[in-house]
């Protein structure tokens, strides 16, 4: 029995009319490729990017960043100020974090949500008012709390009784009232355009609707903690309002209950707001998801006849990842002949980072484009998978594209849409050395985070007979 043939590329994929487009939705709207078909972004060429920092480099746009800072937080205000509440948009810092970009971000009028130490760090040194700081995580240790109290942040997260208990003692200890939140599962569950509601979600994160109330009187019995409210995020690459709606629907129920024995000033819904990452992405726009989800706040407050409570936001893909490219320089190119019955070839083109750059392929199966970014190419395009330098066969950093059949060896490949969950997730398998992030504006180009080189990597390796 023969293997029945199976399509080399997925249904969305088209072959492109112009392999050298930069599409708008993808790129950071700085990205142009001049008369000699050379890509450049924030105004400095590629190629003067990769002889001067090395290749793979992480690019980020700031403008792009900032931009997108301040068109979601004047999103969320137009729509809180349509229903008479106050909003405040946090940074997930989880997408993306530096100290660069926690200036941005800040000067573009966001708070900052952290989730470990040592995001809380980077924060602070970046210069982050601690007030407007949100700290998250289900196993916050002792000394993140301790640390978290003593500097001051605004919002502490709780995700268990076991936390409550532990936040108290130490906001006790340093004679302070910690303002907290309490974190819980609506049981809706969103990724992309579909969720799922269920009555109770089976993960690690927060409480269930039902546990909700005794961790709010368990709060509010301390008198070291002060409620502000209800956290909730049903997940992430979301690109519609329903499952917010959804969510909301069941928040503003469980808030309506926990306000009938107490102040309860504040409701956080999270983040998620998904982007493109190739043409068959297609989020609402930020103004629509803002608006849909503040109507659905305040049309649930209506219902039980009380004020609609501040908001919180908390978006991180959302802000940076449209602004983030990477380069590549291709390294060797193997065209190899598919078992399709239709004698159609793939171009395996490898480039010299991999998932150790960006795991999110092989982390979550996430589709990317890739373009030729040092020159243009006329060369019919033919169908390729650009791979990494990594030991295995699951190292593909973009699954499927067309480029240009001539991509040879010395060539640099630009991947867009790189700026969120890339740098943040990046690891180092095979003991390569993580790359730099280089900021660009204006033609000018500076690094923000710089690259790491094997002599970091020999320098953590204290050898068999270990050191002190
Ligand atoms: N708030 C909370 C409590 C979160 O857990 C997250 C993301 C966010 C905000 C920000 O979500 P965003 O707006 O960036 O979607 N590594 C995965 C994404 C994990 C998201 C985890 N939490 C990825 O690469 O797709």
């Amino acid at each position: 029995m023969s293997v029945p043939p199976t399509s080399p590329a997925p249904a969305w994929l088209r072959v492109p009319d112009d392999a050298n487009a930069l599409d708008p939705r993808i790129w950071p709207a700085s990205a142009t490729r001049s008369a000699d078909g050379v890509v450049s972004i924030g105004g400095v060429d590629v190629r003067e990017l990769a002889r001067t920092h090395g290749t793979p480099l992480y690019v980020l746009d700031e403008d792009e960043v900032r931009a997108h800072a301040r068109r979601i937080v004047a999103a969320f205000e137009t729509a809180a100020a349509a229903h008479g509440a106050a909003v405040r948009v946090y940074y997930a810092g989880k997408a993306f974090l530096s100290t660069a970009l926690v200036r941005w971000v800040t000067d573009e009028g966001m708070a900052l949500d952290v989730c470990t130490g040592g995001e809380l760090e980077i924060a602070l040194r970046g210069g982050a008012t601690p007030e407007r700081i949100g700290f998250h995580g289900n196993n916050k240790s002792p000394a993140e709390l301790d640390r978290a109290v003593q500097v001051g942040v605004g919002t502490v997260i709780v995700d268990s009784f076991v936390e409550i208990d532990r936040l108290a003692d130490t906001a006790a200890r340093h004679g302070v009232v910690q303002p907290v939140l309490i974190r819980v599962n609506s049981g809706v569950h969103a990724e992309t355009h579909e969720f799922l509601a269920t009555a109770h979600e089976d993960q690690k994160f927060g409480f269930a609707m039902a546990q909700a109330p005794d961790a709010a009187a368990r709060v509010r019995a301390h008198p070291s903690l002060r409620l502000l409210g209800l956290h909730c995020h049903i997940g992430s690459q979301i690109f519609g309002v329903a499952g917010f709606a959804e969510s909301a629907a069941r928040l503003v129920d469980l808030h309506a209950r926990l306000r009938a024995h107490g102040d309860l000033p504040l409701l956080n819904l999270g983040g998620g707001f998904g982007i493109a990452y190739t043409a068959a992405d297609d989020p609402a726009p930020i103004e629509d998801l803002a608006a849909g989800i503040v109507a659905a706040v305040a049309d649930e407050c209506a219902a039980r006849g009380i004020p609609v409570p501040d908001l919180a936001f908390e978006p991180g893909r959302a802000i940076v990842g449209q602004a983030g490219v990477t380069l590549y320089e291709v390294g060797t190119v193997k065209p190899v002949a598919l078992d399709d019955g239709a004698g159609t070839q793939r171009l395996y083109v490898s480039v010299d980072g991999g998932m150790s750059d960006n795991p999110r392929p092989a982390l979550y199966g996430a589709q990317y484009t890739a373009r030729l970014a040092s020159r243009s190419s006329d060369a019919a395009p033919a169908l390729s998978r650009v791979v990494g330098k990594h030991c295995e066969s699951g190292d593909i950093v973009v699954d499927h594209e067309y480029l240009p059949g001539d991509v040879t060896p010395g060539d640099l490949l630009a991947v867009p849409a790189t700026g969120a969950y890339c740098f943040s997730l990046a690891g180092n398998y095979n003991h390569v050395p993580r790359p730099a992030v280089v900021a660009v504006r204006a033609g000018t180009a500076r690094v923000i985070v710089r690259a790491e080189t094997i002599a970091d990597l020999l320098s953590r390796d204290v050898g068999a007979e270990g050191k002190a």
